[in-house]
């Protein structure tokens, strides 16, 4: 069977990465989560004290990109890919309220885009790869041999997201959670480098009310296709 690059752009919080994450066990493929570098970059920027009144120092962040080396390790326990951040696992670090707060701003630098995508770009080179983002399809695999661009609807994947983080034990709102996707969803689509868009070859998929199995039957006959020599 011929190998593919899978690209899931979409939303934030519409279950992306949960379901590029099944989708790469079922295949045997590379996983990546490209929020997860941009998060990482917001964090780095944040730790080496980058960010001071909600005001990011961009000069300082453009001119120190080369010190972020980022990977990926499969962790045995949560049987997942953990994000590392010059060695260290930042993989829950970069998930809190605080990351979410800048990282939209953090991934509307121009140079952050091009470091990251160029990374992400590396990483798809040998094929047999699920990415999912807001601009894979668009520009870091324009010729990826599917484009699947997901959406739910903002309350459903802020009661998604609400859960996930109670569930780790955090006293956020629901409303606080809804206000910072509904301001995501502005920034992601209205920036001027990249913005969020549905690639025109993208298959919608709105999974405001389906299951993780419902998606996967409907991805696999649309992944079958494509990987017929
Ligand atoms: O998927 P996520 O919510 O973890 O992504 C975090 C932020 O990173 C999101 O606000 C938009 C940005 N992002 C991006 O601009 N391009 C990507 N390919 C992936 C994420």
């Amino acid at each position: 069977m011929k190998k593919i690059i899978i690209a899931i752009d979409g939303y934030s919080s519409c279950g992306k990465s949960s379901f590029a994450k099944a989708i790469a066990a079922r295949l045997g493929y590379l996983f990546i989560d490209t929020g997860a570098m941009y998060r990482a970059v917001a964090l780095f920027a944040r730790q080496e004290g980058m960010i001071k009144d909600g005001k990011i120092n961009e000069k300082e962040l453009i001119s120190r990109l080369n010190e972020i080396h980022l990977s990926f390790h499969y962790c045995p326990e949560t049987q997942k890919s953990d994000i590392y951040l010059n060695g260290e696992n930042v993989e829950k670090l970069i998930r809190s309220m605080e990351v979410s707060r800048y990282v939209s701003s953090i991934s509307a630098i121009p140079e952050v885009r091009k470091f990251l995508v160029s990374r992400q770009q590396q990483m798809g080179m040998d094929k047999g790869v699920v990415m999912d983002g807001r601009d894979i399809g668009t520009v870091v695999f324009p010729n990826a041999e599917l484009k699947l661009f997901m959406t739910a609807a903002p309350e459903v994947r802020a009661e998604r997201r609400y859960k996930e983080l109670r569930a780790q034990g955090s006293s956020v709102s629901f409303d606080e959670i809804l206000r910072n996707i509904e301001e995501r969803d502005r920034l992601d689509t209205e920036r001027a480098v990249s913005p969020l868009r549905q690639a025109p070859d993208a298959l919608l998929l709105d999974n405001s009310h389906m299951s993780i199995p419902e998606q996967m039957e409907w991805v696999m006959k649309l992944i079958k296709e494509r990987t017929q020599e």
